[in-house]
Protein backbone atom coordinates (compact mmCIF):
# COMPACT_ATOMS: atom_id res chain seq x y z
CA UNK A 1 0.00 0.00 0.00
CA UNK A 2 1.53 3.36 -0.82
CA UNK A 3 0.77 6.16 1.80
CA UNK A 4 0.92 9.61 1.51
CA UNK A 5 1.13 11.67 5.17
CA UNK A 6 -0.13 15.14 5.34
CA UNK A 7 1.52 16.93 8.35
CA UNK A 8 2.01 20.82 9.69
CA UNK A 9 4.48 20.45 12.66
CA UNK A 10 6.55 18.77 14.79
CA UNK A 11 5.74 15.18 13.05
CA UNK A 12 6.13 12.51 15.79
CA UNK A 13 3.02 10.51 14.29
CA UNK A 14 4.98 10.15 11.08
CA UNK A 15 7.95 8.98 13.02
CA UNK A 16 5.57 6.72 14.92
CA UNK A 17 4.54 5.18 11.34
CA UNK A 18 8.02 4.69 10.32
CA UNK A 19 9.08 2.89 13.33
CA UNK A 20 6.02 0.74 12.53
CA UNK A 21 7.34 0.28 9.24
CA UNK A 22 10.86 -0.22 10.51
CA UNK A 23 9.71 -3.15 13.40
CA UNK A 24 7.79 -4.68 10.71
CA UNK A 25 4.32 -3.99 12.28
CA UNK A 26 3.25 -1.90 9.33
CA UNK A 27 3.58 -3.52 5.16
CA UNK A 28 3.38 -0.19 3.36
CA UNK A 29 5.48 2.09 1.54
CA UNK A 30 5.65 6.30 2.21
CA UNK A 31 5.14 7.77 -1.05
CA UNK A 32 5.21 11.71 -0.18
CA UNK A 33 4.82 13.67 2.93
CA UNK A 34 3.13 17.25 2.33
CA UNK A 35 2.97 20.29 4.67
CA UNK A 36 1.15 23.29 4.75
CA UNK A 37 4.35 24.96 6.67
CA UNK A 38 7.96 24.66 5.29
CA UNK A 39 9.45 24.76 8.55
CA UNK A 40 7.78 21.72 9.94
CA UNK A 41 9.34 19.15 12.11
CA UNK A 42 7.76 16.09 9.93
CA UNK A 43 9.35 17.73 6.53
CA UNK A 44 12.65 16.91 8.15
CA UNK A 45 11.78 13.29 9.43
CA UNK A 46 10.41 12.49 6.19
CA UNK A 47 13.68 13.86 4.51
CA UNK A 48 16.02 11.74 6.77
CA UNK A 49 13.88 8.62 6.19
CA UNK A 50 14.56 9.47 2.47
CA UNK A 51 10.64 10.25 1.69
CA UNK A 52 9.83 12.83 -0.92
CA UNK A 53 8.84 15.82 1.42
CA UNK A 54 6.86 19.16 -0.26
CA UNK A 55 6.08 22.10 1.19
CA UNK A 56 3.09 24.27 0.02
CA UNK A 57 2.88 27.06 2.02
CA UNK A 58 -0.73 29.00 1.51
CA UNK A 59 0.36 32.20 0.98
CA UNK A 60 1.72 31.38 -2.55
CA UNK A 61 -2.47 30.66 -3.59
CA UNK A 62 -4.67 33.09 -4.36
CA UNK A 63 -6.89 31.36 -1.87
CA UNK A 64 -8.02 28.17 0.52
CA UNK A 65 -9.15 26.57 -2.39
CA UNK A 66 -6.69 27.26 -4.84
CA UNK A 67 -3.95 25.85 -1.80
CA UNK A 68 -6.19 22.89 -1.76
CA UNK A 69 -6.19 22.20 -5.31
CA UNK A 70 -2.41 22.81 -6.04
CA UNK A 71 -1.87 19.96 -2.38
CA UNK A 72 -4.08 17.66 -3.58
CA UNK A 73 -2.87 17.55 -6.76
CA UNK A 74 0.81 16.84 -5.58
CA UNK A 75 -0.42 14.55 -3.37
CA UNK A 76 -2.43 12.66 -6.55
CA UNK A 77 0.70 12.55 -8.33
CA UNK A 78 2.49 10.47 -5.71
CA UNK A 79 -0.76 8.11 -6.56
CA UNK A 80 -1.30 7.11 -2.78
CA UNK A 81 -3.31 4.40 -1.69
CA UNK A 82 -4.20 6.09 1.45
CA UNK A 83 -3.63 9.77 2.86
CA UNK A 84 -2.82 10.26 6.48
CA UNK A 85 -3.37 13.76 7.97
CA UNK A 86 -0.69 13.27 11.34
CA UNK A 87 -1.30 16.48 12.39
CA UNK A 88 -2.27 18.81 9.42
CA UNK A 89 -3.70 21.59 11.03
CA UNK A 90 -6.01 22.84 7.80
CA UNK A 91 -9.28 23.15 7.07
CA UNK A 92 -9.59 20.46 4.02
CA UNK A 93 -11.78 21.69 1.50
CA UNK A 94 -15.30 19.61 0.06
CA UNK A 95 -13.10 19.11 -3.52
CA UNK A 96 -10.17 17.49 -2.17
CA UNK A 97 -12.70 15.41 0.55
CA UNK A 98 -14.83 13.86 -2.26
CA UNK A 99 -11.44 13.49 -4.35
CA UNK A 100 -10.23 11.07 -1.61
CA UNK A 101 -13.20 9.43 -0.09
CA UNK A 102 -12.53 7.29 1.96
CA UNK A 103 -8.98 6.73 1.49
CA UNK A 104 -8.09 9.73 3.78
CA UNK A 105 -7.91 9.36 7.51
CA UNK A 106 -6.29 11.76 10.51
CA UNK A 107 -5.92 11.41 14.09
CA UNK A 108 -7.21 13.85 16.64
CA UNK A 109 -6.25 14.28 20.16
CA UNK A 110 -9.62 13.60 21.75
CA UNK A 111 -12.51 10.78 21.93
CA UNK A 112 -14.56 11.80 19.25
CA UNK A 113 -17.33 13.00 19.10
CA UNK A 114 -16.43 15.26 21.92
CA UNK A 115 -14.08 17.87 21.30
CA UNK A 116 -13.85 18.37 17.70
CA UNK A 117 -11.46 20.92 16.43
CA UNK A 118 -8.81 22.35 18.61
CA UNK A 119 -7.51 23.05 22.00
CA UNK A 120 -9.08 19.37 22.82
CA UNK A 121 -7.06 18.90 25.98
CA UNK A 122 -7.59 22.02 27.79
CA UNK A 123 -11.61 21.48 26.93
CA UNK A 124 -11.55 18.19 28.60
CA UNK A 125 -9.80 19.34 32.06
CA UNK A 126 -12.39 22.19 32.03
CA UNK A 127 -15.31 20.07 31.91
CA UNK A 128 -13.35 17.41 34.61
CA UNK A 129 -14.05 14.09 32.13
CA UNK A 130 -12.59 11.20 33.95
CA UNK A 131 -11.27 10.01 30.40
CA UNK A 132 -10.32 11.43 27.47
CA UNK A 133 -7.73 9.97 24.37
CA UNK A 134 -7.37 9.83 20.87
CA UNK A 135 -9.25 9.22 18.26
CA UNK A 136 -8.44 7.79 14.16
CA UNK A 137 -10.81 8.77 11.75
CA UNK A 138 -12.15 8.72 8.41
CA UNK A 139 -12.13 12.34 7.06
CA UNK A 140 -15.40 13.64 5.70
CA UNK A 141 -16.61 16.81 4.76
CA UNK A 142 -17.46 17.55 8.60
CA UNK A 143 -14.35 18.87 10.72
CA UNK A 144 -13.28 15.75 13.09
CA UNK A 145 -16.63 14.52 11.99
CA UNK A 146 -16.10 11.55 9.84
CA UNK A 147 -16.21 7.83 11.17
CA UNK A 148 -14.13 6.57 13.86
CA UNK A 149 -11.84 3.71 12.85
CA UNK A 150 -10.76 3.21 16.66
CA UNK A 151 -9.91 5.13 19.71
CA UNK A 152 -7.48 5.44 22.45
CA UNK A 153 -8.65 5.77 26.52
CA UNK A 154 -6.47 7.93 28.46
CA UNK A 155 -7.35 8.28 32.54
CA UNK A 156 -7.38 12.08 33.56
CA UNK A 157 -5.39 12.62 36.94
CA UNK A 158 -6.29 15.13 39.56
CA UNK A 159 -3.06 17.24 38.82
CA UNK A 160 -3.15 17.14 35.33
CA UNK A 161 -2.80 20.29 33.09
CA UNK A 162 -3.11 20.40 29.19
CA UNK A 163 0.63 20.09 28.57
CA UNK A 164 0.78 16.47 31.02
CA UNK A 165 -2.29 14.93 29.29
CA UNK A 166 -1.23 15.75 25.73
CA UNK A 167 2.03 14.34 26.70
CA UNK A 168 -0.17 10.85 27.72
CA UNK A 169 -2.83 11.40 24.95
CA UNK A 170 0.65 11.91 22.43
CA UNK A 171 2.17 8.34 24.12
CA UNK A 172 -0.85 6.80 22.79
CA UNK A 173 -1.59 8.07 19.23
CA UNK A 174 1.75 6.96 18.22
CA UNK A 175 0.57 2.89 18.99
CA UNK A 176 -3.00 3.65 17.77
CA UNK A 177 -2.29 5.49 14.48
CA UNK A 178 0.08 2.81 12.90
CA UNK A 179 -2.26 0.33 14.07
CA UNK A 180 -5.50 1.55 12.58
CA UNK A 181 -3.10 2.33 9.15
CA UNK A 182 -1.70 -1.28 9.53
CA UNK A 183 -5.45 -2.57 9.59
CA UNK A 184 -6.00 -0.75 6.46
CA UNK A 185 -2.77 -1.61 4.90
CA UNK A 186 -3.23 -5.55 5.73
CA UNK A 187 -7.16 -5.16 4.14
CA UNK A 188 -8.84 -6.05 7.40
CA UNK A 189 -10.66 -2.87 7.09
CA UNK A 190 -11.53 -1.95 3.99
CA UNK A 191 -13.53 1.23 2.27
CA UNK A 192 -15.18 0.87 -0.97
CA UNK A 193 -16.22 4.14 -2.69
CA UNK A 194 -20.05 3.83 -2.23
CA UNK A 195 -19.57 2.42 1.30
CA UNK A 196 -21.77 4.37 3.79
CA UNK A 197 -20.24 4.21 7.69
CA UNK A 198 -23.01 2.62 10.56
CA UNK A 199 -24.02 6.46 10.89
CA UNK A 200 -25.15 7.03 7.84
CA UNK A 201 -21.81 9.16 6.44
CA UNK A 202 -21.19 8.45 2.72
CA UNK A 203 -17.97 7.91 2.45
C1 LIG B 1 -1.26 15.32 17.44
O1 LIG B 1 -1.66 15.51 18.75
C2 LIG B 1 -2.44 15.06 16.57
O2 LIG B 1 -3.44 14.32 17.18
C3 LIG B 1 -2.92 16.44 16.30
O3 LIG B 1 -1.75 17.19 16.11
C4 LIG B 1 -0.70 16.59 16.83
C5 LIG B 1 0.41 16.32 15.88
O4 LIG B 1 1.60 15.96 16.53
N1 LIG B 1 -3.85 16.48 15.23
P1 LIG B 1 2.87 15.48 15.69
O5 LIG B 1 3.17 16.56 14.67
O6 LIG B 1 2.53 14.18 15.04
O7 LIG B 1 3.97 15.34 16.68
Amino acid sequence: MRIAVLASGRGSNLRALLDARAAGRLDAAFVGTFSDRPGAGALEIARAAGIPAHALPPRAYADRAAHDEALFSAVADVQPDLIVCAGYMRLIGDAAVARFAGRMINIHPSLLPAYRGLHTHQRALDDRVPVHGASVHYVTAALDGGPVIAQAEVAVRADDDAERLAARVLAREHRLLPACVALIADGRLRQLDDAVALDGTRL
